[in-house]
């Protein structure tokens, strides 16, 4: 593994260079500490090449490339998503609270944005075939979705547990003509098939394009993942200022790798980045003060924030508020490791959110205190997951969940008096094991499962009128 140095700037040394962390050259891709390109030598050429289509056509709009990026998340997507007001948890609450509907996006969760935007890339770049990695099964589900719209060859690396966790997305990938390879190695979750699907692309560069899922991985990953998933928080921006005539109090979003986060922050964040910057000139341009938004993101707490260093185990997924700093998937970042730098096995309710890394930016924004990060664990989450379906006719993704249970927690001072949630995915995909989780806790608030009664159900038993049915 190498870290390649700065292309444009010929002046910024990475951080295993200088030896030291302060340097205030501007480094792209580097976000303080954190990020970089550590990819064996196999990858650079890729690499370069990405980098300068994501110049080109994503930060220059060469060819009206970003145009038609959002003239096709509009028809194809169904873009602008709503900014709802929520009444009950506005009632349950001392402040208001919107959820912005992401869930309500093509797919069914905010992963569309990116991957539309890096097919429609591969696209612009001459690639003819996609090759992805995915945990909860959306971001394949998305990419086997634009794929199949922009007619690219697609193929799914998935690791065998997620595949057990996720089946209704595995067979939605599979309607849309891509290929699912399951991925053995290690527990079977995304860390595996992120390292699979990279090895993939370095032995088939030529005509390949990795779509990868989140803010993490090798620059210029991190930074273009955050641009296609930027257009949330343009929403969120409009969308208050029409509502409410003001920008949130704060923005909350539950934290795997960090894109629906980065997405949600990006238009409040500012300009956080040392080097590749998100330069938020339209945030000054206003005059609206983004630097009072108050940013939330919520990690997975799973069953315990403490770990097993022995067992190389931590029963949770909160690398931002647990983690240390370290190298995973080419970039520097914060994660669950142990003491000898072994990456830890990760743990959560839900498989979006099993993730032992974090998007460098995000794991930045949290150092420099511009992003709190906090976090749920599994039962609360479950318990947030029944109450948003039965208060407010949503079902979340169990990750989404993790965010509305938060909610909670938060302190009235802190989070000001309108609150705007990322509802990150709709709950379709997480039913069986919503189920499952359900069934082994006492949840009061989970409703009666009777009418499950399977024995009854087949032996035409129950009290279920047929004649009734068929009408
Ligand atoms: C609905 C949903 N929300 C959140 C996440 C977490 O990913 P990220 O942190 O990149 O948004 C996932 C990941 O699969 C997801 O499916």
């Amino acid at each position: 593994m190498s870290e390649r140095r700065s292309r444009s700037e010929g002046t910024g040394r990475s951080r295993s260079e200088s030896g030291s962390g302060s340097s205030t050259a501007r480094r792209p891709g580097t976000y303080g500490d954190y990020g970089g390109q550590y990819v064996p030598e196999a990858l650079m050429p890729a690499i370069t090449e990405l980098d300068d289509a994501y110049e080109r056509y994503v930060r220059s709009n060469a060819g009206g490339f970003m145009d038609e990026f959002a003239s096709r998340i509009a028809d194809f997507g169904g873009r602008p998503t709503p900014l709802q007001y929520a009444e009950e948890l506005s009632d349950r609450y001392d402040f208001d609270v919107y959820l912005k509907r992401e869930d309500l996006l093509h797919g069914g969760a905010h992963k569309l944005n990116n991957a539309l935007g890096q097919c429609l890339l591969a696209k612009y770049m001459g690639k003819e075939r996609i090759v992805a990695e995915t945990g909860a099964g959306q971001h394949g589900t998305a990419t086997a979705m634009a794929a199949a719209h922009l007619g690219l060859d697609c193929e799914i690396y998935m690791g065998t547990r997620d595949i057990r966790r996720q089946r209704p997305n595995v067979f939605r990938m599979r309607l849309n003509g891509a290929e699912v390879n399951p991925v053995t190695a290690g527990r079977g979750t995304l860390k595996e098939a992120i390292s699979e699907t990279m090895r993939d692309w370095a032995t088939t560069v030529e005509d390949t394009h990795y779509v990868i899922g989140s803010v993490v991985g090798p620059h210029p990953f991190p930074a273009m993942v955050r641009d296609f998933q930027r257009v949330i928080a343009d929403e969120i921006r409009e969308q208050s200022e029409e509502k409410f005539d003001s920008l949130p109090s704060s923005v909350v979003a539950c934290a795997g790798g960090g894109s629906n986060t980065m997405g949600a922050f990006a238009a409040f964040a500012g300009d956080a980045e040392n080097g590749d910057a998100a330069t938020d000139t339209a945030d000054t341009a206003d005059g609206a003060d983004t630097s009072a938004v108050g940013l939330f993101a919520v990690e997975a707490g799973g069953s315990s924030l403490s770990v097993d260093e022995d067992r190389g185990v931590a029963p949770n997924s909160a690398s931002l508020s647990t983690g240390s700093e370290g190298v995973l998937h080419g970039a520097r970042t914060k994660l669950l490791q142990d003491g000898h730098g072994q990456i830890m096995e990760s743990h959560s309710i839900s498989s979006g959110l099993d993730y032992a890394g974090v998007g460098p930016e995000l794991a930045h924004l949290v150092d420099t205190g511009r992003v709190q990060a906090v976090s749920v664990d599994d039962d609360r989450a479950l318990e947030a997951f029944h109450r948003l379906s039965q208060n407010e006719g949503i079902i979340p993704a169990l990750e989404t969940a993790h965010a509305i249970a938060w909610l909670d927690d938060a302190d009235p001072e802190a989070v000001g008096d309108r609150v705007v949630v990322n509802v990150s995915g709709r709950g379709d995909k997480d039913l069986e094991s919503a189920l499952e989780e359900t069934a082994k806790r006492d949840l009061d608030i989970a409703p009666d499962m009777d009418v499950f009664d399977a024995e009854a159900m087949t032996n035409g038993s129950s009290d279920i009128d047929v004649e009734d049915e068929s009408r």
